[in-house]
């Protein structure tokens, strides 16, 4: 038996098809079954006569939605049908295997919460709207990939068991790895540095883990993290080359009508991107009245957190640098700036609507300032020795950075939630399904 896609069909007006999916929607109209069937490459509209003969009717008749059936039937064009403007109609249809549950209708209802759709996910994802996010998740993936490979960037999947912080103590998934403490990666960043000497570019598509307690719209404790290192770029060249990929991987979307579908407001970025340190971002803090989160003025030293960040960002109402964060507020790798000590070679890249979706930096080279920055984080330089050798064995200018998936999602999409950009988020309170 011959099956054709639900996309073939608008080529096969007038023919006799076979189709195999799911039931998506049933509806009975007077003497007519309606049926939208479902399979991975869309949706059709079929109806079901009884003019088919009884049997066969009597079996359409039992279907339920979510079925998996095999139908055979005619194609034709009709320009009220939804989804292709065609109808399929039935000769035969029948389950694949059996009568999917009647129950179903009673996993998640109109009044459901938001745990229950959290809780039913696997249920929610057969739905229309989060399987054309996990579908435009996976063009935006496709984008960033073919982004590196047009550059000769070689992909490396370094390994997510680790014994090093890289992010900080405070949001470390430990383990015991038989007898050993062990944690969850909170960034492969190191272990890409450490190829820069053989592979040159590199980069890595792997989740990342954060015992993140907070609550927040953008925050998951398991995420996908794009990481790239690239030998000889400085600070500048770094900027610029996030620039690139941005509005590279923004532009390999926009024209799809997924993106057209699920944000139609998208506005494409153009270069270049607004710049502000952290030092001018405090001081544009106050000029717009964005106050922190204890109804205080920010001031110098203080992080900038997730709701004065957002706001800011949506104030300028584009991409936006934030650069040169003070020595010490960011991690012990990242290059102390050269001219001026105080303050560290480092931006985060926000977007309007989520915030931070880059964390980048070029990379500390000076073997003594990386061990002092160490010192004054309380890192013992033991377990990282591996990182420190790439400093003694012929160290180089180099710089990088991390992307949260998920985020990048949520900005292209405008979504509320963060969840909703994965496919089964675990959260502070969640790891099931
Ligand atoms: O700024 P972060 O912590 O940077 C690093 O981990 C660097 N070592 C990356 C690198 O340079 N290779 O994280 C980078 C990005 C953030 O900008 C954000 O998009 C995402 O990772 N991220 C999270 N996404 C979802 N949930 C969380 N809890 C996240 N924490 C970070």
């Amino acid at each position: 038996m011959e099956y054709k896609a639900i996309k073939e069909l608008p080529t096969k007006a007038g023919e006799l098809v076979t189709i195999r999916g799911w039931l998506h929607r049933v509806r009975r109209q007077g003497k007519l079954i309606f049926f939208i069937i479902r399979d991975y490459s869309g949706y059709v509209q079929a109806v079901a006569k009884p003019s088919i003969g009884k049997a066969k009717f009597v079996i359409a008749e039992q279907l339920t939605r979510e079925t998996a059936i095999i139908a055979t039937g005619l194609v034709k064009e009709d320009k009220r049908a939804p989804y292709l403007g065609l109808e399929i109609q039935i000769k035969s249809i029948q389950p694949a295997l059996n009568i999917a549950s009647p129950e179903l209708e009673q996993e998640i209802r109109p009044d459901s919460g938001p745990q229950v759709y959290l809780d039913k996910r696997h249920l929610v994802l057969r739905g229309e709207r989060a399987s054309d996010i996990m579908r435009f998740r996976d063009l935006t993936t496709r984008g960033f990939r073919k982004f590196f490979f047009e550059r000769d960037f070689v992909e490396v999947t370094p390994s997510t068991i680790v014994q090093t912080q890289v992010e900080g103590g405070s949001t470390l998934f430990g383990f015991k790895y038989f007898e050993q403490d062990a944690y969850l990666t909170q960034s492969s960043q190191l272990y890409l540095e450490t190829l820069l000497s053989s592979l040159g570019n590199v980069f890595c598509i792997l989740p990342s883990f954060r015992a993140e307690k907070s609550r927040t719209r953008r925050h998951l404790t398991e995420y996908t993290h794009i990481e790239a290192e690239m030998p000889w770029f400085d600070f500048e060249d770094l900027l610029n080359f996030m620039e690139d990929m941005i509005i590279q991987v923004f532009t390999s979307v926009y024209n799809h009508p997924l993106r057209i579908q699920l944000n139609p407001d998208l506005q494409l970025p153009t270069k270049p991107f607004e710049r502000v340190s952290y030092e001018r971002a405090i001081e544009l803090l106050k000029e717009y009245g964005i106050k922190g989160e204890n109804g205080a003025f920010l001031e110098y030293g203080d992080d900038i957190t997730e709701g004065p960040e957002r706001t800011l960002v949506d104030t300028i109402g584009k991409p936006t640098y934030l650069t040169y964060f003070p020595t010490g507020m960011k991690p012990f790798y990242m290059k102390v700036n050269e001219t001026n000590p105080e303050v560290m070679n480092a931006a985060d890249l926000l977007l309007p609507g989520v915030g931070e979706i880059i964390g980048s930096s070029q990379r500390e080279d000076n073997l003594e300032v990386l061990l002092e920055r160490m010192k004054e984080e309380n890192l013992s330089p033991e377990p990282y020795y591996w990182y420190i050798d790439q400093r003694k064995y012929g160290s180089v200018t180099h710089s990088g950075f991390g992307l949260g998936l998920e985020r990048f999602v949520q900005a292209m999409l405008n979504l509320d939630h963060i969840r909703e950009a994965c496919l089964y988020p675990r959260l502070i309170n969640r790891a099931t399904p």
